[in-house]
């Protein structure tokens, strides 16, 4: 297993010897090493059994930065930064000369974003390079929102998981492009589209089949748990046959009767977006080491931080009732 501390001597130096190394951000843990490193990189896809066609985004601690590793900036992409961070939110900019392949897939842009984790941007502003960082996760399972998530499914490869306490915002940051100076929006998240809109003035999603294969964040299946997960609008008219009576229920805010208090969660027993995502994956991850038969889910009220939420049930479902009733398909 990993050790799992709070110093940032020894995560600096793990990462300038080349290794890979767990970091706690505002969204989820990433599995961070040098992003300027091929032998780094090709560590991180390793341990995470990651397709190489699959980028990384790479996490910086201070806007300046931001010129040395892109080409060129729209005035969109200024705005946004400017608001957002450090913070949830990551941008697809022209790569510049420094970024090296094995981080963008050989893709014209880059994926940059700067995290709001006090640890974090401490660590960044030891280290003299920038941390490329995908979710500390095997790939396609369900990505760590605390350290021992992280040890639980990738104690056995990596030496040392920064502790930063568990995630505030829950779910992975919104994923913006850019067309001119129009924002297009590949992944969603807890900058929501209206956030975006409000800065720069219009936004639009991007429906590029293509672009959808190679962005995981965007593939049909990820975020997966390996019970089984139906995912539906409705638990009280599910017109399913249940395997057997150990299923467990993770709903918004509601119980029902259909299995045992014990093997439900509610995301926010008080109805609250914000904090039914920071405890999402805690409850997949939990649900997932009961040894249930099935996961029966309920969409959440499909606005603001919720519609990011759907997105990833959806993504987590194996099987999906009645989606159209209870989804705006964006
Ligand atoms: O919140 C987050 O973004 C977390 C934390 C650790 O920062 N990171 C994260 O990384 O979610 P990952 O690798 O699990 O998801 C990043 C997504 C992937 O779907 C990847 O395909 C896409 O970003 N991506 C990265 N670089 C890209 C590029 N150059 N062009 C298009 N898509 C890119
Ligand atoms: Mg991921």
């Amino acid at each position: 297993m990993a050790i799992i501390g709070k110093n940032l001597e020894t995560a600096c130096e793990l990462l300038i010897a080349g290794g890979v190394v767990a970091i706690p951000t505002e969204t989820v843990y990433g599995l961070a090493g040098n992003a300027l490193s091929e032998e780094a990189v090709d560590k991180i896809y390793t341990t995470k059994n990651r397709p190489k066609n699959n980028p990384l985004i790479v996490h910086i601690s201070d806007i300046n930065y931001l010129q040395e590793y892109v080409k060129s900036i729209p005035l969109a992409a200024v705005k946004l930064s400017e608001k957002f961070w450090p913070g949830p939110l990551t941008m697809l900019l022209p790569k510049g000369s420094p970024v090296i392949d094995g981080v963008t897939a050989g893709l014209p842009n880059v994926a940059v974003r700067m995290p709001a984790h006090p640890l974090t941007l401490e660590l960044l502003n030891m280290l003299p390079f920038p941390l490329a960082a995908p979710s500390a996760n095997p790939y396609g399972y369900i990505s760590p929102t605390t350290a021992r998530h992280v040890n639980k499914q990738l104690g056995d490869k990596i030496k040392y998981i920064l502790d930063g306490g568990p995630c505030r915002e829950g779910i992975e940051s919104t994923i913006v492009g850019f067309d001119d100076e129009m924002a297009v929006i590949y992944r969603k998240g807890v900058i929501t589209p209206d956030d975006i809109k409000k800065v720069t003035g219009s936004v639009k999603f991007n429906q590029n089949p293509e672009h959808k294969h190679i962005t995981s964040g965007m593939s049909p299946s990820h975020y997966s748990p390996k019970t089984s997960v139906c995912l539906t609008g409705d638990i009280n008219n599910l017109n399913i046959t249940l395997p057997s009576e150990n299923i467990g229920l993770l709903t918004f805010k509601n119980t029902f009767p259909i299995t045992s208090r014990r093997k439900q969660i509610a995301l926010s027993p008080k109805g609250d977006l914000a904090e039914a995502a920071k405890n999402l994956y805690e409850a997949l991850h939990k649900l997932d080491s009961m040894h249930l038969d099935l996961i029966i889910a309920e969409y959440v009220p499909d606005e603001g931080i919720g519609i990011a939420i759907n997105d990833r049930l959806i993504r987590a479902a194996h099987k999906i009732i009645a989606e159209e009733n209870h989804i705006n398909k964006k």
